[in-house]
């Protein structure tokens, strides 16, 4: 097989139809497209580790499958690109009928407009000079870039910056729930709406409020209860701000643990769906409408490929995978088809095993796949993921927005 068609065979099969583009000079390592291009076709079980591994199939799955509660409804999804800062994905969640994307941070969102994504709302504010100043640029170069704001001084920052740029910008403002950003509901939230629909430069678009809280509580029943008890301030400042004249074309929130439940709330646009995309072992613990034990509405798409390099011990393994690859959060990782292995990734480039049972005798060299703690940070770790098909490779991801943090 020539490298002409490698790369060829590469560029065609590459996450998305146009996936050269996402070759851009903003990739992280410039040599990653001639040196993987030699790994599409080949066994999972053949690469190297640690690797990140993406199952194309359960991706897909959870593309579809999170929109489906909401059909027939008013509600659409707003993927948070935070999860897997990869251009390529966000092109298929749009594809699968997303209404736009969200970002968590300035650069974040210029990684996404830059290569394609068109409509991107940043849901963190922007309070220095210089990113208000480079938020204006990305607006005046992308019309569909909106930005949030929770406080008044922000908002003339960002009208002074706008009125410097010749532009008006679109802001939602960002209403609290978890005293983490945002403006406390009521009447702060209708104030700094009206400031920003007066300010010249400004166009309000709508509302914002996220509910980090609740995502995580275990139980359907437990986590409806509390999602729409923690929102009821929210809703009573849409309403405010709805009564009052205002344009409320965007009232946007929520997370995959309330994917299929916000649609109830009076006014919701859209869900800011994150993880659905991979799921993790701290999603798949909470539970979901059919399954009380087991949140699979979505399917475990994101693994990390792992070696076993030490054996000498019984009932003990050591693997190539530590804190640089999983990240230190909880739970540990879940070693796929090995329910009683206990991953311990503590130690910073060694992961460690421990079981009763096994279903076979592992040696050095054997390979494991070990669904991740938390999938956004253990993402920001990698420069790429192969995405995987019928166990081989069929293309791979760049995380083009990997360490993009400001
Ligand atoms: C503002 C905001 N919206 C949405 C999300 C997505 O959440 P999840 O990954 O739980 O779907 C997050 C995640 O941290 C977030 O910070």
């Amino acid at each position: 097989m020539s490298s002409t068609f490698n790369r060829r065979k590469f560029l065609q099969t590459s996450a998305v139809a146009g996936a050269a583009m996402l070759w851009s000079p903003k990739l992280h390592a410039s040599q990653l497209p001639d040196a993987l291009s030699a790994e599409i076709g080949k066994s999972k079980w053949d690469l190297d580790s640690p690797a990140l591994l993406l199952d194309l199939d359960k991706l897909e799955f959870n593309l579809k499958a999170v929109s489906a509660p909401l059909a027939g409804t008013r509600v659409g999804v707003r993927p948070h690109v935070k999860t897997h800062k990869c251009p390529a994905i966000a092109k298929m969640q749009i594809d699968a009928g997303a209404v736009g994307v969200c970002a968590a941070k300035l650069s974040e969102s210029e990684v996404m407009l830059e290569n394609g994504i068109s409509n991107v709302l940043m849901t963190g504010v922007n309070v220095t000079k210089p990113k208000i100043i480079k938020a204006m640029e990305i607006r005046k170069k992308y019309p569909g870039f909106i930005q949030a704001v929770d406080n008044p001084q922000n908002a003339q920052d960002l009208q002074d910056a706008a009125k410097a740029a010749g532009i008006i910008a679109d802001v939602v403002v960002d209403i609290d729930v978890i005293k983490r950003s945002g403006v406390p509901a009521g009447e702060p939230a209708l104030a700094l709406a009206q400031l920003v629909d007066k300010l010249p430069n400004l166009r309000f678009r709508g509302i914002l409020a996220y509910d980090g809280g609740v995502q995580h509580v275990k139980g359907f029943k437990a986590r409806k209860t509390r999602a729409f008890k923690t929102f009821e301030p929210v809703v009573e400042s849409y309403e405010l701000i709805k009564s009052s004249g205002l344009n409320l074309e965007i009232f946007s929130g929520g997370g995959t643990g309330t994917y299929d439940m916000m649609h109830e709330i009076p006014g919701f646009t859209d869900g800011q769906v994150g993880s659905y995309v991979f799921m993790d072992c701290q999603y798949l613990e909470i539970g979901g409408a059919k399954n009380e034990d087991r949140f699979d509405d979505f399917e475990a798409s994101l693994t990390v490929l792992t070696t076993i390099i030490n054996a000498n011990y019984p009932n003990r393994l050591v693997t190539d995978s530590g804190a640089k690859s999983f990240t230190l959060n909880k739970p540990t990782g879940w070693v796929v088809g090995e329910p009683d292995f206990l991953y311990n990734a503590g130690s910073d480039e060694y992961g460690t095993i421990s079981f009763e049972n096994a279903n076979k005798t592992y040696r050095v060299g054997d390979k494991l796949e070990v669904i991740v703690p938390h999938c956004d940070p253990v993402v920001n770790l990698y420069d790429f993921m192969y995405g995987i098909r019928n166990e081989k490779v069929e293309s791979i991801l760049p995380i083009l927005a990997r360490g993009k943090s400001q």
